[in-house]
């Protein structure tokens, strides 16, 4: 119980960083949680307890998100493509999401989140597909931050995805193909109804995308730190942040500076 979110006694709130501008704070944030296993390795653990602690990670950032006034956080928590490592991984990672939802699912909800899995749910064990449907429902009418968690997660899976539920609507004469604009697609991802992140922080220094929302970060500000997930703190979410309020976003339009 240590280690949950739930507290008899309302928690301390984190003030707003004095060098955050709260008037441009990104919207949504989204991240590549990577760097478990080097963490680990780097203290002579096993891989796995990279993954516990990185779960530690993810609540403090949670909390730091919702208390400085970011409304959205997405985390990547287990691609389409992570079921290609060695199954004894993979038993812990899902045995570790079942203990994490069930420890935390008060807290969360007394915290006024409102949790969404995004991804294929279907391929999960069914523990874990109770214990996800439970804490979508009891958390769908919070008014707090959104957190998303991709689980079985791949964009390319959700684009086809889209696109078959789109023909699919076509084939039964629902759908005028010729009206299918960027909108009536966006509706048919995983996130639909939701605004696309504004920034984007992958951990461990590893510069690509993995597959990780395709088409929502087509505008999304870049902020990669060389910081393992599991050391993920304040500092680093205040640098990636100030790095965001540093940026001029352009959507393809000029700097009127200029
Ligand atoms: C990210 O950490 C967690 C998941 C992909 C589930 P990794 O497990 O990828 O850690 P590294 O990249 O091997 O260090
Ligand atoms: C991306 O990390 C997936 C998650 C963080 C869940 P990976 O460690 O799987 O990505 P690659 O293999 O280095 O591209
Ligand atoms: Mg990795």
């Amino acid at each position: 119980m240590s280690r949950a979110l739930a507290t008899s006694t309302p928690r301390q709130q984190h003030p707003l960083p004095a060098g955050l501008d709260p008037a441009r704070l990104p919207s949504h944030v989204a991240v590549i949680m990577d760097g478990n296993g080097r963490w680990a390795r780097r203290r002579g653990l096993p891989r796995v307890m990279g993954h516990r602690e990185g779960v530690e990670a993810l609540k403090r950032t949670l909390r730091l998100c919702s208390d400085w006034g970011v409304g959205a956080l997405t985390a990547y928590a287990f691609s389409t493509e992570n079921w290609n490592r060695p199954g004894e991984e993979v038993n812990f990672l899902m045995a570790l999401f079942e203990r994490v939802l069930e420890r935390e699912i008060e807290g969360l909800e007394r915290e006024q989140v409102r949790i969404s899995f995004l991804g294929d749910l279907e391929p999960l064990p069914h523990r874990l597909q109770h214990l996800i449907a439970d804490a979508t429902v009891r958390t769908a009418g919070n008014g707090g931050i959104r957190f998303n968690v991709c689980t079985n997660y791949g964009g390319r899976a959700e684009l086809v995805r889209a696109a078959r539920r789109l023909a699919e609507r076509a084939a039964r004469g629902e759908l005028d193909p010729a009206s299918i604009d960027e909108g009536c697609f966006a509706a048919e991802l995983h996130t639909a109804g939701q605004l696309d992140p504004d920034l984007l922080i992958r951990t461990s220094g590893e510069q690509r995308i993995s597959n990780f929302l395709l088409w929502q970060l087509a505008y999304a500000e870049l902020h990669i730190t060389e910081v393992l997930w599991p050391d993920f703190n304040a500092e680093a979410l205040l640098s990636a942040l100030l790095d965001y309020q540093n940026r001029q976003r352009r959507f393809g339009g000029v700097d009127p500076a200029c």
